[in-house]
């Protein structure tokens, strides 16, 4: 029987930190061997956030050599780079014709820029539907993502049954798979970590970086487990073992944080040693995505041929 076919990815917007990789990117290792794996650099999600080319050439070298780094296998998945597979932003603008505008208003990202009221780039307000067309493309039975991208993966089903509505049955709507277990990974002060509230743990931190980021972890001044320090560290630490640990050191928030930042360093030390090893050949690192993405684009471009006989476009 052939495997399920499984489709991610992440946006090249910086260095990852543990909230992407517990909540998003471990979960890919893990499935690797199940599915036929797909894994997509988004760099153009990402160009709604980025306009300079150093930096986006920067940081789509460096999440495809976090990948690898975290172990990603080439051999079981496919990596590849969305802007390499045009068919992505082909059918973004077929999907375009069949949205309303009220509906695509009603999405998270776009009430949340709205109230904040930024100036919204029509990149914003259409990415969930640039997302629909890079998860539709490749037929995945799932889409493993953090609950922030829950009402992405609604929004591709219901793009999904429309067009099948409207032109016959084409597309094959993806089954939910927001990763619940997986916790929101709290940051330094304690809202959840994430690049834009400079509050994270860099994935691949030297050892001074993590020591710096563990110091500056806020503790309120109650008695009991501080909630921060240990929110963290029972991600790479069973929580049996951390019990004692914080009955014998109560209080001493200090001795907590060191322990903390030696646990990080030995879980962080190996993925970091991996990846400062894949940074010394990127040419070769760059020709696994390369093959990547030409496996991709056959699939997308076979599925698109499709597509365009139930438009009425192929004469
Ligand atoms: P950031 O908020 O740092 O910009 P992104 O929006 O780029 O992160 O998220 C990339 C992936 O990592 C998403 O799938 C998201 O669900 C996951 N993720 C980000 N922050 C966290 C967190 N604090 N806890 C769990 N998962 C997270
Ligand atoms: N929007 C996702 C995020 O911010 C990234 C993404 C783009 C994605 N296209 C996707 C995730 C397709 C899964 C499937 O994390």
């Amino acid at each position: 029987m052939s495997k399920k076919v499984l489709l991610s990815g992440v946006k090249p917007t910086g260095v990852p930190h543990i909230g992407n990789y517990f909540g998003a990117m471990k979960q890919f290792v893990d499935l690797q061997n199940d599915y036929e794996a797909y894994i997509m650099i988004a760099d153009y999600h990402a160009l709604n956030f980025i306009h300079n080319a150093k930096q986006m050439q920067d940081n789509i070298t460096g999440i495809l050599l976090d990948y690898l780094a975290i172990g990603l296998d080439p051999k079981k998945v496919t990596i590849f780079k969305q802007s390499d597979v045009s068919e992505h932003t082909e059918l973004c603008w077929i999907f375009d014709t069949i949205t309303t505008m009220p509906y695509l208003m009603r999405a998270h990202a776009f009430k949340d820029a709205e109230a904040k009221n930024k100036d919204i780039v029509v990149g914003t307000f259409n990415y969930p539907i640039l997302m629909a067309s890079d998860i539709l493309l490749y037929s995945p039975d799932i889409v493993p993502v953090g609950s922030d991208q829950q009402q992405h993966v609604e929004i591709t089903r219901d793009v999904a049954e429309k067009f099948n509505n409207t032109f016959g049955e084409t597309f094959k709507l993806p089954e939910h798979k927001i990763m619940k277990e997986v916790a929101t990974v709290p940051g330094t002060d304690g809202q959840k970590m994430s690049k834009s509230y400079k509050n994270t743990i860099p994935l691949f931190a030297k050892y001074e970086e993590i020591q710096k980021c563990v110091m500056s972890i806020v503790t309120d001044s109650g008695a009991g487990i501080p909630k921060n320090i240990y929110e963290i560290h029972k991600l790479i630490r069973p929580e049996n073992e951390l019990k004692e640990i914080y009955k014998e050191n109560e209080g001493k928030y200090k001795a907590l944080k060191e322990i903390l930042i030696e646990d990080l360093e030995k879980f962080i030390a190996p993925l970091r040693e991996k990846r400062e090893e894949l940074e010394k050949d990127i040419p070769k690192a760059l020709e696994i995505l390369k093959a990547g993405s030409l496996k991709a684009k056959t699939i997308a471009s076979k599925k698109m041929e499709e597509v365009k006989e139930k438009i009425g476009v192929k004469i």
